[in-house]
């Protein structure tokens, strides 16, 4: 009797946690009930309201000086609220980086449409996954994990489309948010072993 009741317990326990594994799983933008979503102020949308014109002035620039993230994301294309979906243009002049990053709320789907690009992630093991991309080459970087992108050509620029899973994936700069927030010097020291000189040589890189 006994041994059923705790079978029957650890079977409810195993239950509860494959639950909670799927709701893991399953979490990003909660789904809407309508077609769209439009702010409570505007009265009603037409077509232009599901167009997004801001990367139109990338199509024959010039490449930018230094590396370039330009989103459409729900913050610049309010159409994108409950569609899951999102875009960034990423543009890496010669020798230029992504610095090192994640994005909490999404996978990242890369297509790189000109150069080469070093690409590389690294999973909650601290395992290590890098890739040289050629030109139509496609890279998924998982959702939440640190990740990067380098051009490494001394010549060429380069430049990618990301889709996002996400009408906004959210962009945690590890330099950024580490190096140049108001965590303390003695916390960051601890941290990284090593000496405050070191962290404020750091911070002063990026202020
Ligand atoms: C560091 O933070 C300041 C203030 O928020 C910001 O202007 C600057 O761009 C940041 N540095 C980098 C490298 O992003």
């Amino acid at each position: 009797m006994e041994s059923k009741t705790s079978s029957c317990i650890v079977l409810l326990a195993l239950a509860i946690s494959s639950l909670v594994a799927f709701q893991i799983a399953l979490a990003g933008d909660s789904d809407i009930l309508t077609d769209f979503v439009i702010p409570v102020e505007v009265p009603s949308v037409d077509a232009s309201y599901f167009t997004f014109s801001g990367l139109r002035g990338l199509i024959g620039a010039p490449p930018p000086e230094k590396f370039k993230a330009t989103k459409a994301s729900m913050a610049e294309f309010p159409a994108l609220n409950g569609q899951s979906v999102s875009y960034a243009i990423l543009q890496y002049p010669s020798g230029s980086v992504n610095p090192v990053h994640t994005h909490p709320r999404s996978a990242e789907l890369l297509l790189l449409m000109s150069g080469t690009l070093e690409v590389g992630f690294i999973d909650t093991t601290n395992k290590i996954f890098t890739q040289t991309l050629q030109t139509g080459d496609v890279f998924v970087f998982p959702k939440g994990l640190v990740h990067y992108q380098y051009n490494a050509d001394a010549t060429n620029c380069a430049w990618a489309i990301s889709a996002f899973g996400s009408a906004n994936a959210g962009t945690v700069s590890i330099p950024n948010s580490v190096f140049n927030t108001s965590i303390p010097n003695n916390i960051l020291a601890k941290s990284f072993k090593t000496d405050i000189m070191t962290i404020q040589k750091i911070k002063a890189g990026l202020a």
